[in-house]
């Protein structure tokens, strides 16, 4: 087939990695695809800050609007509401389908752009956006369609978990523990996303619309972040065979959802307990199914570009064949209840 043009927008972290694999593994994506994918620019805010070696420097541009303007598909890796959110409904109503890995614009705007979607007949897709490398959207979304979820326990941040897992285990300072967490390219471009449990609540949301087929916004989760947990605790926390853990919490029950984000006490002999590093995990538990457990890497430039490249080649296999993923707008819309965060 003819090629499919993907514009990239943003070159961080993550960009940087999604770029080197649509390049190193040009001919491997093309035979799975059916079609080759053309890097046809990427949209940064200066085109002069030093990058990578991989990143062909005669493929930047600062004018994302006509990069959206002219492709098949949009990767949204540049974070933040604004410009993400335009860029990402310009796109679509061009035509691209779209790829993100926003979880604070999908947490908060994800109704507006899977409606702009649906119009359009293109997909959005996001496995990127929770948990890094590891496959949960589509788990919950398609493998699960036929159960009933009942309960999704989530650590969710890699950074949050690094910290507490340092602190646990070599007694080092939440400070020092954040900065290596930001020098190993886990935390967010301001890390208080990341401490205050912010980016986790829009995790959440996102799983808790999918895990219960209705619409959580991020103002819907109760959310407690780590800033608060202090090395007694910690020690406390061990001596008495439990560790700290960054959890999302996202329920149903016969009053409705509730999610949540607060510092927990996890039981060591919990699957949860034992996930340390920056490693991201998710034990669902659904009525036939029973638990599962997902696990991996949840932060990290090659690990989300890994998610993020295989909603590429999916959404592109898609649009070889004229056909059109799950699309996000099936929902009942039960109410969110307050469970607390006790
Ligand atoms: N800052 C996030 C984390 C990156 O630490 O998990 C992945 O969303």
């Amino acid at each position: 087939s003819e090629p499919l043009k993907v514009a990239l927008l943003g070159c961080g972290v993550v960009g940087t990695q999604v770029a080197r694999i649509l390049l190193e593994h040009r001919d491997e994506l093309a035979a799975r695809v059916g079609a080759p994918l053309e890097l046809a620019g990427i949209a940064v805010r200066d085109v002069t800050v030093p990058r990578d070696a991989v990143i062909p420097t005669q493929l930047l541009t600062t004018d994302a609007e006509s990069l959206v303007d002219d492709v098949d598909i949009v990767i949204e890796v540049m974070g933040g509401i604004e410009p993400a959110r335009t860029l990402i409904l310009r796109g679509i109503a061009a035509g691209a389908s779209v790829i993100t890995a926003n979880k604070a614009l999908l947490a908060q705007d994800g109704p507006a752009i899977f409606e702009a979607a649906d119009a359009a007949g293109v997909d959005v897709a996001f496995e990127a956006a929770v948990a890094g490398a590891i496959p949960i959207i589509r788990p919950i979304r398609d493998s699960l369609a036929g159960d009933k979820i009942n309960r999704v326990l989530g650590i969710v941040n890699g950074t949050t978990n690094y910290v507490l897992d340092q602190m646990t285990k070599h007694g080092l300072g939440f400070e020092q523990a954040v900065k290596d967490a930001q020098a190993l390219g886990y935390a967010e471009a301001d890390p208080t996303a990341d401490v205050e449990g912010h980016d986790a609540a829009a995790k959440a949301a996102i799983l808790a619309s999918l895990a219960f087929h209705t619409r959580v916004s991020l103002d819907q989760v109760a959310c407690e972040g780590i800033t608060k947990v202090t090395a007694d605790d910690v020690a406390w926390a061990k001596r008495s065979g439990h560790v700290i853990k960054l959890l999302a919490i996202c329920e149903q029950n016969d009053e409705g959802v509730g999610v949540r984000v607060h510092p927990a006490l996890v039981p060591d002999t919990h699957p949860l307990a034992t996930v340390s590093d920056a490693f991201n995990a998710v034990f669902v538990e659904a009525a036939n199914a029973g638990p599962l457990m997902f696990y991996g890497q949840g932060a990290g430039g090659a690990p989300t570009a890994s998610a993020v490249m295989g909603d590429v080649v999916s959404s592109a296999r898609n649009r070889v064949a004229g056909a059109r993923g799950a699309g996000e707008s099936n929902y009942a819309n039960l109410p969110v209840v307050d469970f607390g965060t006790a």
